[in-house]
């Protein structure tokens, strides 16, 4: 039997005054409070702004303008437009997303999903400090939805259907800007990927195949130096050393890293600071569902896991003005890593048990349109 796990929050909104009901005409909407159901021994405990409880009627807004192309200048697109749930919220396949009227970004989409557990900011450079904030940002961005901000509130202040489920949501008559990254920002973190193969495994429900189980320790061992003596058949002495910065159940760091990408001109996390410390160093992006994200990194230079696996035992740092002194026991992988073909296929088939199906096809994560 799964153990459900459930959240309940104190109801938003909720009438205290009974000796004024005459007067002041009573708000009929009571809000209803989100539950996730995953299994909670599976992922740490979420993190919930304490000024945004997420509710059923504020996901729901949340998840209308997410699908909407009313947020776009030309209404020719929506957030979905470049994070598609059957690509993990990410775009289909293209290199840089393409913005309203064809204009091209610099940077490759990113995942949407478990974003409850994202602390340390958001974007490859870390540029928007908390989700609302940057639920704003595409809106107003040239290269995305080129809109502005006092046109969508005219807009969706317009539509009485809009208006009806912000008074469900938050009581509230007419919108603002915080109103709609309060929103946005709720259906984002309802988002949540726990039910992989990988998952299923830790609860006991299925079993590793034998080349998965040899993929999860190389993927889980240390690089170290390659001794002549060493056995072939031991993957533990091939140690990939991916866990020092995807390890732990969310395959993710909590820390902008450089992971000794070559220099494309894009600085990341430094471009933002001004510190030279943190130049080319990018958002430690999760794994999970990494299968169905292709192409890979913040530029997307690679189409597929086996280049970001050849990259990392090769080319890595090929002509990097990175400092990879802070990236833990990066000097450890670039010097010392070899993979056999078969513990290359292996680790690839492991990162293929962290897809989850129910994330990519979930009706509670799809268009409401
Ligand atoms: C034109 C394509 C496009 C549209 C439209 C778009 N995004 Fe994005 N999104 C991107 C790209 C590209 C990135 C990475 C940008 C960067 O790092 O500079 C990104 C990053 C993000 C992230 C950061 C995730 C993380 O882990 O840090 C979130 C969240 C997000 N978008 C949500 C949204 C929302 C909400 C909307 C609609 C209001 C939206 N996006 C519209 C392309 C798009
Ligand atoms: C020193 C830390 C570090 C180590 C070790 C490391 N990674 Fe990464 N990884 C990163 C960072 C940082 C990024 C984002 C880099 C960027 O886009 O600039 C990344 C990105 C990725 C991506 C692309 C993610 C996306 O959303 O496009 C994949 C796939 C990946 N790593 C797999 C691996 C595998 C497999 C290993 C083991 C062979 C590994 N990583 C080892 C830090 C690391």
């Amino acid at each position: 039997m799964k153990k459900l796990f459930v959240i309940s929050f104190l109801s938003v909104a909720f009438i205290s005054c009974k000796d004024v009901i005459n007067e002041i005409p009573q708000n009929p909407f009571q809000t209803t409070p989100y539950s996730f159901n995953y299994n909670s021994s599976l992922l740490p405990p979420p993190k919930i702004p304490s000024d945004n409880p997420l509710t059923e009627e504020g996901v729901e807004l949340g998840r209308m303008l997410f699908y909407d192309p009313i947020l776009s200048s030309d209404s020719s697109q929506s957030c979905s437009s470049c994070h598609n749930q059957e690509n993990a919220f990410t775009d289909n396949n293209q290199q840089f997303s393409v913005g309203v009227k064809g204009t091209v970004g610099k940077r490759n989409s990113m995942a949407i999903f478990n974003l409850i557990w994202h602390i340390d900011g958001f974007f490859w450079d870390g540029r928007a400090d908390i989700l609302r904030h940057q639920a704003i940002m595409p809106i107003v961005d040239k290269t995305e939805m080129n809109e502005t901000i006092d046109q969508v509130i005219i807009k969706l202040n317009r539509s009485s259907l809009y208006k009806d489920y912000l008074q469900k949501a938050f009581s509230e008559s007419t919108f603002d800007e915080v109103l709609i990254g309060k929103a946005l920002e709720q259906f984002m973190l309802s988002i949540v990927s726990a039910d992989s193969k990988f998952d299923r495994v830790m609860l006991g429900l299925e079993t590793f195949t034998n080349e998965e189980k040899v993929g999860q320790v190389v993927f889980n061992s240390e690089a170290i130096p390659l001794k002549e003596e060493a056995d072939p058949n031991n993957p533990q002495n091939f140690g990939a050393d991916c866990f020092h910065c995807h390890g732990n159940s969310l395959f993710m760091r909590r820390e902008f890293l450089s992971n000794g990408l070559s220099d494309n001109g894009d600085k990341g996390l430094g471009s933002v600071t001004g510190n030279p410390r943190d130049d080319y160093k990018f958002k430690t992006t999760s794994l999970r569902n990494i299968e169905k994200t292709a192409p890979y990194m913040h530029d997307g230079r690679f189409k597929t896991l086996e280049e970001v696996v050849q990259f990392y035992l090769s080319d890595m740092n090929a002509n990097s003005a990175t400092d990879l002194s802070n990236s833990p026991n990066l000097h450890a992988l670039k010097d010392s890593v070899y993979l056999s073909p078969d513990h290359k296929k292996a680790l690839i088939a492991f990162l293929k048990t962290l897809t989850d199906e129910n994330l990519l096809t979930k009706e509670k994560y799809s268009s409401p349109f």
